[in-house]
């Protein structure tokens, strides 16, 4: 939700890691007097295109989570924009190839099993005879949607992110070394040679680059996460329809008490809200955080936000991170002594 926007995905890409513009709520900024909701968010997320490319010159990418109404419409704008990667999850991205004929956008759908991994693979194949360039498994510590069960949740030991990055590898093999990025929980080089070591090729990673300057999100939405304590980080159900991981605050306790804010559903954004029973509207909520509103909405977070203590920026966390990386491999290395 515009958390991860021009500013942002710029300074990572011009880092060397690859940037990723999350395309909810891009239609926000606009002037009101712009047309209906698929069209403001064609608008806005071509903005947000171009202004990433006025800043990095670098490969970038964008989100497109399926749960969205308008998933086929911001598909098209981002392959027309010339974005280089296309990341899709909240839900199996079977349709994606479909609706992308370039080979050159690089197509990473989302999971959160083996099983889904082999069924992404499988569809993909059969249907359209294209495969992922990668695969990120996300796993039960990730910060927003989530692809588990509350009750799955509940038992975090079962669903540790480093025993589905295994199986998914298996998958990744059986179709002919798909690279696979693990995501969820990564906080530190230590985190990140361990994956590497495991035989991911990459990582994904949010909650970090959160509390960095370049992030496009208000203050008070960094804020929260470097006063965030680890009780406060909490778990709750989204009207996406999948558990989500927030910061708890007075909306989040508003909300699990019960209570509900009227709306009028100003567009049909989630294929999976109800509005009649939402409680609230998440597309509000977000982007109202996002400013700043704190009272208005909550902030999504990975699990380990009550580590970050500090706003830097993207140059200094990459650099902690890749000079992390290093000396932990180096210090796993069999020849180290
Ligand atoms: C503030 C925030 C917003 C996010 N928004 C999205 C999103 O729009 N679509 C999506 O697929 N994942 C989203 N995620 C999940 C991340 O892409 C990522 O996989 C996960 O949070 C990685 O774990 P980490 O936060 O511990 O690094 C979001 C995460 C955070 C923290």
């Amino acid at each position: 939700m515009r958390v991860s926007s021009s500013r942002l995905v710029s300074a990572v890409s011009n880092e060397g890691a690859l940037g990723v513009i999350a395309t909810v709520g891009l239609s926000e900024e606009l002037p009101d007097m712009t047309p209906d909701y698929p069209t403001r968010a064609e608008i806005g997320l071509r903005q947000v295109i171009n202004e990433t490319r006025s800043s990095t010159s670098k490969p970038f990418g964008v989100n497109v989570m399926c749960a969205l109404t308008n998933y086929d419409s911001l598909i098209q704008v981002s392959v027309a924009g010339g974005v280089d990667a296309i990341i899709s999850g909240a839900g199996l991205p079977l349709r994606l190839p479909g609706l992308v004929s370039d080979p050159h956008v690089k197509l990473l759908p989302i999971v959160s099993s083996a099983r889904a991994a082999s069924i992404v693979c499988r569809t993909w194949k059969k249907r359209f005879s294209r495969l992922p360039d990668a695969i990120v498994v996300e796993g039960p510590l990730a910060g927003g949607h989530l692809g588990f069960s509350h009750e799955e949740l509940e038992n975090l030991e079962a669903l540790q992110l480093e025993r589905i990055v295994a199986e998914v590898l298996v998958v990744a093999r059986e179709f002919g070394s798909i690279p696979v990025v693990a995501a969820g929980g990564v906080f530190d080089g230590t985190d990140i040679a361990r994956f590497l070591r495991l035989g991911a090729s990459g990582v994904q990673m949010a909650t970090r680059f959160v509390c960095t300057h370049e992030c496009d999100a208000a203050d008070a939405y960094k804020q929260a996460f470097i006063n965030c304590r680890k009780e406060d980080i909490v778990v709750i159900h989204s009207p996406v329809g999948m558990p989500a991981r927030v910061i708890k605050n007075d909306f989040v306790e508003r909300h699990l008490r019960g209570e509900k804010v009227n709306f009028g559903c100003p567009y049909h954004c989630l294929v999976t809200c109800e509005p009649a029973v939402a409680g609230y509207c998440i597309a509000q909520a977000l982007v109202a955080s996002y400013r700043g509103q704190m009272d208005k909405g909550y902030a999504m977070c990975g699990a380990n936000a009550w580590r970050c203590d500090r706003i830097v920026s993207v140059h200094e966390l990459m650099e902690e991170l890749v000079e992390g990386t290093a000396a932990a491999l180096r210090n796993q290395s069999p020849n180290h002594n």
